[in-house]
């Protein structure tokens, strides 16, 4: 076990069992073991394991050995995104994730059209993926742009201006709660469109007689949808908690 698992451990020993999110915040590879499973360890990881897996169906137990196995292991070089600065943070999901969303949006906005166009006949769900994806695009962009325009600003500011001993900025938004509440809802929002698609594609598996096209489209798509996981896993189980507590804390000072 990482020392850092095992601070986080020490804190909810006494308290209630780990969340999801907070496993992967300790270890980034447990991602992969909950992806295996379906297990949503973003918009859904404020929940403890037994709980999701019992949800989903899945014996929580089986789960837990596969996560423990992965403590045997050697921890990889893994950047400890919880150990990072909001404000440094903040600019690395702007730079990683949300320009991984701006470059890829128009390629995969043809892709799912064209597919759909073409195939849509025979494969009827390809017309319902296009649409929904259709959804997400628009969506995300808005999202994104709010995050950049105003919630990342302050939460940036906020931890710098702590961090030099000036006052904390004022919020134009009441406090940094409200638009994390409104975050929080969008990510949900274009998860459960994403987990449509997913469902939709049997788990973005092309059909034998698929063209080129059609496989690129289920590998950029699948591609697309893990690298939203860990944006969002980022900004719910990282960057928002911790700049709700950093508010809180510059109210008390
Ligand atoms: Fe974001
Ligand atoms: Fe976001």
């Amino acid at each position: 076990m990482s020392f850092q698992e095992e601070n986080i451990i020490n804190l909810h020993i006494a308290e209630k069992p780990l969340t999801v999110g907070e496993m992967v915040v300790a270890d980034y590879r447990k991602a992969e073991v909950f992806r295996k499973y379906g297990i949503d360890y973003c918009c859904g990881g404020k929940k403890p394991l037994e709980e999701t897996c019992r949800k989903k169906g899945i014996d929580p137990q089986v789960v837990q050995k596969e996560l423990d196995a992965l403590d045997m292991l050697p921890a990889e070089e893994q950047q400890h995104f919880d150990e990072w600065a909001l404000d440094m943070l903040a600019d690395y999901i702007v730079e990683r994730h949300h320009r991984y969303v701006v470059e890829s949006l128009p390629m995969l906005y043809e892709l799912t059209a064209k597919v759909a166009r073409v195939h849509g006949d025979r494969h009827p769900e390809l017309v319902e993926i296009a649409r929904l994806f259709d959804d997400v695009a628009v969506e995300l962009q808005m999202h994104m742009h709010k995050e950049e325009r105003m919630l990342f600003p302050y939460i940036s500011t906020l931890a710098a201006n702590l961090r030099e001993g000036k006052p904390a900025p004022v919020p134009v938004f009441g406090s940094v709660e409200n638009p994390i509440r409104m975050m929080e809802a969008e990510h949900e929002s274009a998860g459960g469109n994403m987990e449509e698609i997913r469902r939709l594609s049997s788990d973005y598996t092309p059909p034998a007689d698929a063209c080129t096209s059609y496989r690129v489209l289920f590998a950029k798509l699948d591609e697309f949808e893990q690298d939203l996981h860990q944006h969002v896993h980022l900004e719910n189980n990282i960057l928002f908690p911790k700049a709700i507590q950093m508010e809180k804390g510059s109210f008390a000072a």
